[in-house]
């Protein structure tokens, strides 16, 4: 199954999706990444497995791609015969043209169990909040934000003393597991 990942950041979950791959344990070929900002770690990662990528350029948002950069993303994917779009800290909405060319083929993971905290740092929100676990959800992308079915998802403690970072790194461990677990069933045929 060739996929293709989208991402914004340092791209920790497409590495652990690589490991996996490397290993002979995640029946998975990634064909191209794309990140939309000049820089991400994602890129790196990707030029050092010999992977294709490329940046996304959008003058226009912060929050979303305008139309015509969208179509051109799929353009890409297509080209690259994208069976499964995997979003890896993608931080942009994902809007018509991506939705429609790619129904139920576009998964993200979001570092808590949804539909609690949806949004932006939501382990910043779970500490917050004085929640006693949280945890991270893989799920279907749709129009709205980390909204989409929720496919599996790991729960985490959130223990005495947790900072932002100390929790953000507990969830990012199981993050890591449960990605490539949740892409094997796709590469099996078990989601549809
Ligand atoms: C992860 O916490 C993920 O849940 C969220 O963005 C972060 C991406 O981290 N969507 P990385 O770039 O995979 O390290």
């Amino acid at each position: 199954m060739k996929i293709g990942i989208l991402g914004s950041g340092k791209g920790s979950n497409f590495r652990a999706l690589l490991t996996e791959i490397e290993a002979g344990r995640l029946d998975a070929e990634p064909v191209l990444v794309l990140a939309d900002v000049e820089g991400a770690g994602i890129l790196e990662l990707a030029r050092g497995a010999g992977i294709p990528c490329e940046v996304i350029r959008e003058p226009k948002f912060r929050t979303k791609l305008s139309p015509e950069v969208e179509a051109g993303v799929v353009r890409k994917l297509r080209e690259a015969g994208v069976e499964l779009v995997v979003l890896a800290g993608y931080m942009r909405m994902v809007k018509a043209p991506l939705l429609e060319a790619f129904p139920r083929r576009i998964i993200n993971i979001h570092p808590a169990l949804l539909p609690a905290f949806p949004g932006l740092e939501a382990w910043g929100q779970a500490l917050e909040a004085g929640v006693a676990k949280t945890g991270c959800t893989v799920h279907f992308v749709d129009s709205g934000m980390d909204s989409g079915e929720i496919i599996a998802q790991a729960e985490v403690p959130v223990l005495p003393g947790d900072t932002a970072e100390t929790l953000h790194a507990r969830i990012q461990v199981e993050e890591h597991k449960l990605y490539p677990a949740v892409v094997a069933r796709f590469a099996a045929g078990d989601l549809a």
